[in-house]
């Protein structure tokens, strides 16, 4: 222990033994060269991006267009979560489930021990202690992160509450998550540091018995910031599983109708279905002047819970976004530009001539630019001026329509619960789950379409059950389970419903407008949970008579185009099941028996 320095002591005295003996264990193992706690103050901020922006890690933007903001490059081998790479090294491998990558948690861990050894060496070490959840919410969890990189402690302090706050929650004995994770790019005493250093090899690790994190070689995103995908919802989904709460994969958001009645719903969807721009979703002008308004509780993850209204309640474990920059404009999503308007880490976006940020579909492209991968761009040269994963971490209260209970620490009564994806055919606009158990079937079969096919057929349907298909820590057929076992501990369950903005005609043309006219679909569903208006009984659930469906203000959709949208065909609905089987035999031994039962029952309303 002799040659690491502590640059910093915790400014609050550390009685909890079981931290610093990991802490000073880790430095060892590491042969980190200091050890630096994080505090989460904006002193802090300012001297580790300004030590950032001097080793190149980070450029300062513009102060005047991006107030305290910056734009980082990554190594271009290291621009996305790998899912390959990550690992649930669960004691038996059946509890890991064919869905996830298993390895022995001995072997893993003795192979990671090596990996660790010396991975620090020449580099500070810095020890991160955050919670996801409001620090009061009967969720609460805390973390300890400890890493040798600097642009994850920046970016984790707008994604979760960060810090010595959090020292104090912890006190002498509280439980933690331990995270260790390392870019694995050890520094000779001469050697220069690289811009966005990391490692080929790659590894995510979770050990779900014992409650731990290991990511290693990887300084992006998931792989990194690991209070997200790694805490919140891997590890997350099996502490929830063994206390009777859920760790979802979900946006959450209210809708106050015209008569004050406000409704929150939370909705699952694949990725590239819209769910950040349906998070942030601003009501067209008509819904507006009616009195309509929607507010954002979280973009990503939920934590759900019976709460005391009986209801499932729901918090968002995380303070931040880390959203998809293309495709995000002033039009698409002015929440989401507003909340990066300042105080954002924006990674891997073009630079413009006025140091601002610029990506595909925000504005006309400029003349010229410096793209994601630090050289020159203009309009004519053939490449992509942004990564398609860039990213901008941006404090989720800087959103406007931020609501009010969002850091409430009993969370907000859930009404509905949403699944979707992306099917060109076969799935209406929208339906209603007959019960809760259908609504879990309706959820584990969803996915997305990954050929589009332009008639009939159904293409090939990639299944995403609850959008937790890379993030559920433990077997899916038992996480089914858990879903129809909470049936029995919420008194007031949510109505579940299934919603398609994407089908399309047979001329390949999109049937239903989408964006911000989406508020049509949620006030039926708003309209539905509370009884307010009768369903339509199909084969395949509720579904929306015309006369109940509001398309005032919507030029050119009549009656034959919200039948087309909202079609039943049955030999579609047969591809569709006889396409579930091969799913569901994965996950055979698993499965559970209710929904077997659910497709069964389906089948035979076909027939
Ligand atoms: C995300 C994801 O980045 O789901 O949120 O991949
Ligand atoms: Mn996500």
């Amino acid at each position: 222990m002799a040659d690491v320095t502590l640059q910093h002591k915790p400014l609050i005295t550390l009685s909890h033994k079981a931290l610093a003996n990991w802490v000073m264990e880790t430095a060892l193992l590491c042969e980190a060269d200091s050890i630096r706690w994080c505090d989460g103050s904006q002193e802090e901020w300012d001297e580790l991006t300004n030590e950032l922006v001097e080793r190149g890690t980070l450029i300062r933007l513009n102060p005047e267009l991006h107030p305290n903001s910056f734009l980082a490059r990554s190594h271009p081998s290291d621009t996305a979560r790998v899912e390959d790479r990550t690992f649930i090294c669960s004691r038996r491998e059946g509890d890991a489930g064919p869905m996830n990558h298993w390895r022995d948690p001995d072997s893993m861990r003795s192979l990671l021990i090596e990996k660790f050894r010396g991975c620090m060496r020449g580099r500070t070490m810095y020890v991160v202690p955050f919670c996801m959840g409001p620090l009061d919410s009967p969720l609460a969890l805390v973390g300890i992160e400890i890493t040798d990189s600097p642009y994850v402690v920046v970016s984790m302090r707008i994604m979760c509450n960060m810090g010595e706050r959090v020292l104090r929650k912890l006190g002498s004995d509280g439980p933690f998550v331990p995270c260790l994770h390392s870019v694995g790019a050890p520094l000779d005493p001469e050697q220069k540091d690289a811009a966005w250093p990391c490692n080929d090899e790659k590894y995510i690790v979770h050990f779900p018995e014992t409650r731990e994190v290991w990511s290693y070689g990887s300084g992006y995103g998931g792989n990194a910031l690991l209070g997200k995908k790694c805490v919140a919802l891997r590890i997350a989904s099996t502490i929830a599983r063994d206390n009777r709460w859920m760790a979802e994969h979900m946006l959450i958001m209210g809708l106050e109708a015209p008569d004050g009645l406000k409704t929150y719903i939370t909705a699952a969807f694949p990725s590239s279905c819209g769910k950040t721009n349906l998070a942030m979703i601003v009501p067209p002008e008509r819904y507006r002047d009616m009195g309509w308004k929607t507010t954002l509780v979280g973009d990503d993850i939920a934590w759900l819970w019976p709460g005391k209204t009986g209801k499932l309640h729901a918090i968002n474990p995380e303070r931040g976004f880390f959203g998809v920059a293309p495709g995000t404009s002033w039009q698409s999503n002015p929440g989401a530009m507003h909340a990066m308007s300042r105080n954002t880490i924006f990674t891997n976006v073009a630079l413009t001539d006025e140091l601002g940020v610029w990506w595909e579909g925000l504005s006309p492209p400029p003349a010229h630019l410096i793209d994601w991968t630090g050289n020159d761009w203009n309009p004519h040269c053939g490449r992509l001026a942004a990564h398609p994963n860039s990213r901008f971490t941006a404090p989720a209260d800087q959103c406007p329509n931020i609501d009010p209970d969002w850091q409430n620490p009993e969370g907000v009564p859930i009404d509905a619960i949403v699944f979707g994806g992306r099917r060109p055919t076969t799935l209406p606009l929208v339906f209603q789950a007959f019960d809760w158990t259908h609504g879990v079937f309706l959820g584990a079969t969803q996915g997305s379409e990954t050929t589009a096919a332009a008639t009939g057929q159904v293409g090939t349907v990639r299944r995403d059950p609850m959008a937790m298909l890379p993030f559920c820590g433990y077997n899916m057929g038992d996480y089914f389970g858990h879903w129809l076992e909470m049936r029995k501990h919420i008194q007031r369950l949510p109505r579940i419903f299934h919603v398609n903005w994407f089908r399309k005609n047979p001329n390949g043309k999109f049937l239903w407008p989408g964006f911000r006219e989406n508020m049509r679909v949620l006030e039926w569903i708003v309209n539905r949970c509370h009884g307010r208006i009768p369903g339509h009984e199909t084969p395949i659930g509720w579904t929306p008579d015309w006369v109940d469906f509001c398309v005032d203000g919507l030029d050119g959709f009549d009656e034959a185009q919200f039948d087309a949208a909202m079609q039943f065909s049955r030999e579609e609905w047969l591809a569709e099941i006889m396409s579930q089987e091969e799913f569901f035999l994965r996950l055979y031994h698993h499965m559970p028996k209710e929904l077997l039962c659910q497709r069964e029952l389906l089948m035979a309303r076909m027939a």
